[in-house]
């Protein structure tokens, strides 16, 4: 299997390189192809990312992202939107599992409509008003729906909208509720502002959640918290026929360049990308070894450790070679 690998900016350096790794040692065939893309790469040359890069990345079987950091202004199409765009990888697969020591008992998968919505650059602006055309199509809604409806084990769909207020959510909602019902899927719906409301009061009622672009991104990050961390969530761009795997959070100025980033985010997209390619066997010995490494203290300083990006990496590393 060919791997594309991107690290990006900032702490996509830091954590990419343990992930890796640990696919490195999980599927000793996997075949690494670097490809820089980037806000450094567009300081210094003028573009984030190139047709050639994109052809280089087609012409892999998936991707290993890291983070881009934006810039200031807007001088060229957000790369990792792009990539979700040009390749169709429509839905956005966030799953949120507490660990010992998590605040909160969470178990659920977030699906998060990847392609459309304001994220879908059909903006105007003059130098007084900017007009952003959400953009949400039956389609796309009924894609997103079917891949949530997929999902193994799947015990209750709840669709996140905001329909009392725009048409565009009516259309997403309705759609969503017919592939449910049609996959004889349980379901229920619920206004994005409640679903954000009831994610911290009582996270335990959530089992799948399937919701818009801009929506989902929110609320990820907000799953994240309960989960413990930024540090700690992964997850999966998929399409019918490729795949983009990444950590949630992004480039993380904040601490770029310390060596604390948490790299278990990244290692558990490594997990998602081992599923998606039909190695569960090496999927379930990368959890394992991360829980064991979570287990035994060795936490980064977002769960109130002191142990280092490369100190972490190394233990999951150790433990692995035991698990597989
Ligand atoms: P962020 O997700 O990079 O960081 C948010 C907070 O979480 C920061 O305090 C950071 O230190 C912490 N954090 C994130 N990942 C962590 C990790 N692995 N270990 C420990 N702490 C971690 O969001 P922020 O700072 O708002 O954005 C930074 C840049 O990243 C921006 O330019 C943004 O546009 C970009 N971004 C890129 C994404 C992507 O390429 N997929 C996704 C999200 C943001
Ligand atoms: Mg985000």
């Amino acid at each position: 299997m060919k791997i594309a690998v991107l690290p990006g900016d900032g702490i996509g350096k830091e954590v990419i390189p343990v992930a890796r790794d640990v696919l490195a040692m999980a599927l000793p065939s996997a075949e690494f192809v670097p490809v820089e893309v980037g806000h450094e790469r567009w300081l210094r040359e003028g573009e984030a990312i190139t047709e050639q890069d994109m052809a280089v990345i087609r012409s892999c079987d998936c991707v290993l992202f890291g983070a881009i950091t934006s810039p200031p202004g807007k001088p060229y199409r957000s790369v990792i939107l792009r990539l979700r765009q040009d390749l169709d990888l429509y839905a956005n697969i966030r799953p949120f599992r507490s660990f010992p020591g998590s605040p909160r008992p969470v178990d659920f998968v977030i699906y998060r409509e990847n392609t459309e919505d304001l994220y879908a650059g059909l903006e105007t602006a003059t130098a007084d008003e900017v007009r952003s055309v959400r953009l949400i199509t039956r389609r796309a809604s009924e894609r997103i729906a079917q891949a949530a409806c997929r999902k193994p084990g799947i015990k209750k769909l709840t669709i996140v909208h905001k329909a009392n207020v725009m048409r565009s959510c009516e259309l997403f909602r309705d759609a969503c509720a017919s592939v449910a019902a049609a996959a004889g899927v349980p379901f229920d719906d619920m206004l994005v502002d409640t679903a954000a409301y009831n994610l911290v009061r009582d996270p335990g009622r959530f089992d799948t959640i399937v919701t818009t672009n801009l929506f989902g991104d929110i609320l990820s990050d907000e799953a994240a918290a309960l989960v413990g961390s930024l540090g700690l969530s992964p997850s999966a761009n998929v399409g019918d026929e490729y795949a983009l795997f990444e950590p949630v959070h992004g480039s993380a100025p904040d601490i770029a360049g310390k060596g604390y980033a948490n790299p278990i985010a990244a290692v558990l997209s490594v997990k998602m990308l081992l599923e998606w390619a039909g190695h569960d066997r090496e999927a379930d010995a990368v959890q394992r070894a991360v829980n064991e490494t979570i287990r035994e203290g060795i936490h980064t300083r977002d769960l109130g450790g002191w142990f280092s990006t490369h100190d972490v990496g190394a233990a999951i590393v150790q433990q692995l070679e035991r698990e597989l």
